[in-house]
């Protein structure tokens, strides 16, 4: 097992740019088997989410390559249509593949993702909306068997705006000759990415990035060179980072006009932030100030992803901020290890009350999901002393080599392995 060791107190200082939407690349990785034809993804990095995906795709008798930045698809030879137990229990985003296989054989076989750290994960949306396009599905002993020989195009109304179910669905229409409709659809921007990376294989889709998508069938995609958008999640991570060690820094190739809500609340706490194009440059106060409250909800609202990173800036904020998690149900998981650091946090339920202190000290802690374990860099960034980040690997699947990223801005961070 592998962890980070910090040793907190630098102002991180400097110029990063920001790669490819890890939420962008698992759908388009998924949507490549969508065309016979070679598809080549640039600018992917190097995390374990990709990695595993990348897997399964080569499970199923995809021929994939990667060199450096840059991963190619060749699912010529695709002949599977059952996805392997272990490996869809491995990553929740493998179900992204669910609508790409149907679309190729009119039929599939997947195992139920599982539930992970953050919630139970269920998968009802997704399946009501591949019903709804005529898919026959029977759930036997944790298998779910899809018989798409009757699929048709048809309109799909989500009761709650779920991104993989809203992409599932638009994977499965892509083919279907005719118009389907999604109502309620997800609108955050990777789901636009991944409407754009379809069009640019001959697709026919409308409407991402609002609450209707239409998806009129065609008969054929053919490949693509496609570069993903930037991980607006990352930026939002490395802005954090600047802002809780009073620092400044600049980035690079970032989604500033993705990120408005994360942006106000940086603003609201105190920092001053300017953004060109594609660059953000944030400088922060010695100290932040508390938000009075935040509020997590589907794109456009505040991302649920950025949740645990701002609870570890209010906890050394000025004052005090309610924190309310609307999209999953168990994303305090953290809370814990950051009193343990020092911080003043009570949950109940879906709300933290965080009252601010002055000084965080490291701790050994232990990162139970992605974002939490990045959270807790944070604050061992912030924190006096030594904070050791346990179960580093959990990290690994959404940031490319995050101890990297962060040493280039100046914080005193190293890998270890235990
Ligand atoms: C995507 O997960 C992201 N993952 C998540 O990022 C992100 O937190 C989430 O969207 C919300 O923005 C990828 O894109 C790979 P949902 P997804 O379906 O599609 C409930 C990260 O850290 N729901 O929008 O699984 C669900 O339980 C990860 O990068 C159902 O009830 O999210 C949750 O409460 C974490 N039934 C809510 O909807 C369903 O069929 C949002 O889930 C599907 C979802």
């Amino acid at each position: 097992m592998e962890a980070f060791v910090i040793r907190g107190g630098k102002r991180l200082e400097g110029t990063l740019r920001v790669d490819g939407a890890k939420n962008a690349v698992l759908p388009i990785l998924a949507a490549s088997i969508l065309t016979e034809d070679k598809v080549t993804l640039e600018d992917v990095p190097q995390i374990t989410d990709a990695a595993h995906m990348a897997e399964i795709l080569e499970i199923l008798g995809c021929r994939v390559t990667r060199s450096g930045r840059v991963l190619t698809v060749d699912s010529g030879n695709l002949s599977q249509w059952e996805m392997p137990d272990r490996l869809s229990k491995q990553i929740r985003s493998s179900i992204f593949l669910l609508g790409p296989i149907l679309s190729r054989f009119r039929k599939a076989t997947v195992t139920y993702p599982g539930g992970c750290e953050i919630g139970l994960r269920p998968i009802d949306l997704h399946l009501r909306g591949l019903r709804r396009l005529g898919v026959v599905v029977t759930e036997e002993g944790g298998l779910i068997h899809c018989d798409g020989s009757r699929m048709r195009p048809g309109d799909v109304y989500f009761d709650y705006p779920s991104v993989g179910a809203t992409e599932n669905v638009m994977m499965a229409a892509v083919l279907l000759d005719g118009v389907t409709t999604i109502h309620n659809a997800a609108r955050e921007p990777e789901i636009v990415d991944l409407q754009n990376f379809i069009n640019a294989m001959g697709g026919h889709v409308r409407g991402a990035g609002s609450h209707a998508i239409e998806i009129t069938g065609v008969k054929h995609l053919r490949g693509v060179i496609w570069t993903p958008v930037p991980d607006r999640i990352v930026a939002g991570t490395l802005l954090a980072a600047a802002a809780i060690t009073g620092g400044e820094i600049e980035l690079t190739h970032a989604p500033g006009g993705d990120m408005v809500a994360v942006l106000s609340k940086l603003r609201e706490m105190g920092c001053d932030i300017r953004e060109e194009e594609a660059r953000l440059c944030l400088r922060a106060p010695a100290r932040l100030t508390a938000f009075a409250q935040l509020q997590t909800q589907p794109h456009p609202g505040f991302p649920t992803d950025m949740q645990v990173q701002m609870l570890a800036l209010l906890a050394v904020a000025e004052g005090t901020g309610i924190i309310v998690e609307n999209v999953f149900e168990n994303r305090f998981t953290h809370a814990g290890d950051l009193n343990r650091m020092g911080a003043n946090i009570l949950c109940s339920g879906r709300t933290a009350v965080v009252r601010g202190v002055e000084q965080l000290y490291g701790a050994r802690v232990t990162a139970r999901d992605l974002r939490g374990g990045a959270a807790l860099v944070l604050a061992g960034l912030r924190a006096q002393g030594e904070t050791q980040v346990d179960q580093a690997c959990l990290i690994d699947r959404g940031y490319d080599h995050l101890e990297d990223q962060l040493g280039a801005l100046g914080a005193d961070i190293r890998r270890t392995a235990l």
